[in-house]
């Protein structure tokens, strides 16, 4: 299944709450990076078993294989055989590295996005920049929740009113007619209960019952210490990470159909196969 995680303008964060809601995700889970624009990923994180702290990913696996190999179907374990073991403890399948090497994969989005949905497990695709047309919009279609992320400025404001009705007639319905697309702002943490309810008016002026699935709290320090790639208690207990899991069990609440595979995956993919909410992080000891 697809949790798939994009903006319309400006960098409002898509690539930090992909990564933050794989951190914190319950049950099997993967980050695919398949922003078309390049590979942001690949230069943010570090290896599970880096020898220096300032190693990278590697450029293989990406999603160029996975995507190839979804042509033909993916094994039970979905992308995990594609993705890269991360110092976050999250696996993560980057991006290619530029918007070139994206540009021949272009036919493979269909096939990909069938193949990622039919994994009980949750992909968390990072999307970019999506707009009707988009390379990546066949995996916005297949994806059980769409979440796009607003600032919660003028501008932010202005645009997510016209987006998220665009958005879910991209997409179209969900099972039982339900809205695919919800709408996540980011502010400060001081600002976060009027960022959500100026959000929620907008769409209350448009009459869209896109749901307003919470806030990511904006926290430059923490971010920073997120690519750092060490999960100590301070960033595990950061009102970022925090507001992350807020946003998780918010999504899990709204699509429960996101949990009902939980037991039908191999729970030995992923140690918090078992949860059902969102659990803390593993920290560094
Ligand atoms: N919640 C946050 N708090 C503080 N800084 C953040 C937060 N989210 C993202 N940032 C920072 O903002 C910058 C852009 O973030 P990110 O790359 O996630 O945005 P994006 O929406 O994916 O951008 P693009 O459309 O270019 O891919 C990065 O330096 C990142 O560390
Ligand atoms: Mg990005």
């Amino acid at each position: 299944m697809i949790v798939s995680v994009c903006s319309d303008k400006g960098a409002p964060g898509v690539t930090t709450l992909a990564t933050a809601l794989g951190v914190v995700w319950p049950g099997p889970r993967a980050v695919v990076e398949a922003d078309t624009a390049g590979s942001d990923l690949s230069f943010r994180l570090h290896p599970a078993a880096a020898d220096t702290p300032l190693s990278h990913l590697a450029p293989d696996p990406s999603i160029a294989g996975l995507a190839t190999a979804a042509r033909l179907g993916l094994t039970g374990a979905g992308p995990l055989p594609f993705a890269q073991e991360t110092s976050l403890g999250v696996p993560v399948v980057p991006g290619v590295l530029s918007a070139e090497r994206f540009r021949p994969l272009r036919s493979l989005w269909p096939g990909l996005g069938q193949a990622l949905a039919g994994w009980p497990g949750t992909v968390l695709a990072d999307l970019g920049r999506l707009h009707p047309g988009a390379p990546a919009a066949p995996v916005a279609q297949a994806s059980t929740a769409v979440l796009l992320l607003t600032r919660a400025d003028l501008e932010g404001l202005f645009h997510v009113r016209d987006r998220v009705v665009e958005l879910a007639g991209m997409v179209g319905p969900g099972e039982g007619d339900r809205i695919r697309v919800g709408v996540v702002v980011t502010a400060p943490v001081k600002q976060r209960r009027a960022a959500v309810e100026q959000v929620h008016q907008v769409l209350a002026s448009v009459g869209s019952p896109a749901p307003v699935l919470g806030c990511f709290v904006h926290d430059p320090a923490v971010a920073q210490q997120l690519w750092a790639g060490v999960m100590t208690r301070r960033l595990a207990g950061s009102e970022l990470v925090r507001s992350a899991r807020s946003v998780a069990e918010s999504v899990l609440a709204t699509w429960p159909s996101l949990t009902a595979t939980f037991d039908a995956t191999d729970s030995s993919a992923d140690v918090h196969a078992e949860s059902t909410t969102a659990p803390a992080p593993a920290v560094a000891p």
